[in-house]
């Protein structure tokens, strides 16, 4: 297989922060919390909506992700239900104008074609798929973490006037969302995965087992984009690229049917991140269901099947909530910030907050995304340690609603200065704080504008 290099690496880190954005941060160089003058940051993270809005949708950065992505547009909502609740259900709307007939809501929807990105909607090749019925919209073939109903709960919540019948109207398509997840990804009660992709957390060592059971053989030659975006040593490796596009052929050669892809597929892992976000996701769509006069027996069915299930992923070993394939039955032995969900999906046990105090013990800025105790741990790469600003916020709000303020109090904290100090970038090292990947990034300025930001009201 011949994988060629792209010429144009980036050499480095944050390639589109703006003078603005820059001076707005100097300026906020300090340690403590009440110190921040939110104004500027403020303004600049709607600049950053904007600047990133593509007329009814949003992408996560320009260049490195050029289209609209599942999990990246809900957050986008949130971020726009501070300043213009309108543009936040729009968002919405514009996603599930992706859903396909079966109710995947797909990861990627590739409104307007650019060569920037690897792979495009040709190589996933969904033109046929099973499942996709009538829906006309290029895409990808696997969706991502339900964050969705969440937002959409939070949305409502930000202007329940506006929110009523917007809601309303979304609501059949989002409880279709959940009904495909239950049937087609939730076969071991957890929610599993079918591509790294699919978990939002890429190269997490949650999937190192599954991925080492790949044989590469047979990927067409590509060239990868995202190197000539973003310093390489902050992204995936070339092996795990290849795997990578090897189960993106794997998926289309089998028309995105998840029947055969079930059974067939060497990659399968039930996972912590869908797991307990569809949790979340359900038990807000309940409280919709109540408020829209909607029978809500199904959705509590998914609920009990998943705090079930839930309990599959709890390695005793670790002490942790991890990804565990299921080809194998082995846990990862990974800790993760998807472990820290737990709370945000409901679900805890007491060695969970145990585990979690050692990690922020150890780590100057939280939350990383994988124990700096642990063997593949580094500091810079992707989802291998460095902290992102969303799964902050939705594991900090659980800890929060579940009693243990100072950890979350700690994370608000240091996602608040992070961004204030090192401004809008997608991930950053949980050692120096050195913002890396893509820069104005979309969910990282939705997370300040509704949480982060000492202005923020409350998400
Ligand atoms: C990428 O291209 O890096 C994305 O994470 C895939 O969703």
């Amino acid at each position: 297989m011949a994988v060629q290099t792209d010429t144009r690496a980036a050499a480095g880190a944050v390639e589109t922060m703006n003078a603005g954005a820059e001076a707005a941060c100097r300026e906020n160089e300090m340690t403590d919390l009440a110190d921040i003058n939110p104004d500027p940051l403020d303004e600049e993270a709607r600049r950053i909506l904007r600047l990133n809005d593509k007329g009814g949708y949003t992408v996560p950065t320009a260049g490195l992700y050029p289209y609209q992505w599942n999990w990246d547009s809900a957050f986008a909502a949130l971020g726009f239900a501070t300043f213009d609740t309108d543009r936040a259900w729009q968002e919405l709307e514009t996603l599930f104008g992706g859903q396909w007939d079966n109710g995947m809501v797909p990861h990627i929807l590739f409104h307007v074609m650019d060569d920037g990105y690897f792979p495009g909607a040709d190589v996933w090749g969904t033109a046929n798929a099973v499942g996709r019925g009538g829906q006309e919209l290029p895409s990808s073939g696997i969706s991502q973490p339900p964050v969705a109903a969440s937002l959409a709960w939070k949305v409502y919540k930000a202007d329940p006037g506006v929110g009523e019948a917007r809601l309303r109207a979304l609501y059949p398509k989002l409880v279709a969302f959940h009904r495909w997840i239950m049937a087609a990804r939730a076969e071991s009660g957890a929610v599993c995965i079918t591509h790294p992709w699919e978990a939002g957390r890429d190269n997490a060592p949650d999937w190192d087992e599954a991925m080492a059971g790949i044989d590469p053989v047979g990927v067409a030659s590509y060239t990868r984009r995202d190197t000539g975006h973003v310093d390489a040593k902050m992204r995936p490796t070339q092996a795990d690229y290849d795997r990578y596009i090897w189960l993106v052929q794997f998926g289309r050669d089998r028309d995105w049917d998840d029947a055969k892809i079930a059974a067939d597929s060497p990659f399968r892992v039930a996972d912590p991140t869908m797991t307990f976000t569809c949790l979340r996701s359900l038990r807000d769509l309940g409280l919709a269901a109540e408020l829209l006069g909607e029978d809500r027996a199904e959705i509590d069915g998914w609920i009990a099947t998943l705090e079930e299930g839930a309990e599959t992923l709890w390695n005793p070993e670790t002490k942790a909530y991890e990804g565990r394939n299921l080809r194998t039955g082995n846990f990862a032995g990974s800790v993760s910030n998807a472990s820290a969900l737990c709370w945000w999906g409901g679900v805890s046990r007491p060695e969970a907050v145990e585990t979690l105090d050692g990690v922020l013990e150890r780590t100057r800025y939280a939350l990383p995304s994988y124990d700096p105790a642990g063997p593949q741990y580094d500091h810079l790469r992707y989802w291998r340690g460095p902290v992102w600003a969303i799964m902050n916020y939705m594991a900090a709000q659980g800890m929060a609603e579940a009693g243990l303020d100072a950890q979350a109090d700690r994370i608000r904290t240091d996602t608040a200065r992070l961004i204030a100090d090192r401004g809008f970038a997608e991930y950053f090292s949980p050692v120096d704080g050195t913002p890396a990947g893509g820069g104005t990034f979309t969910w990282t300025a939705a997370v300040w504008l509704a949480w982060a930001s000492p202005s923020a009201k409350g998400a």
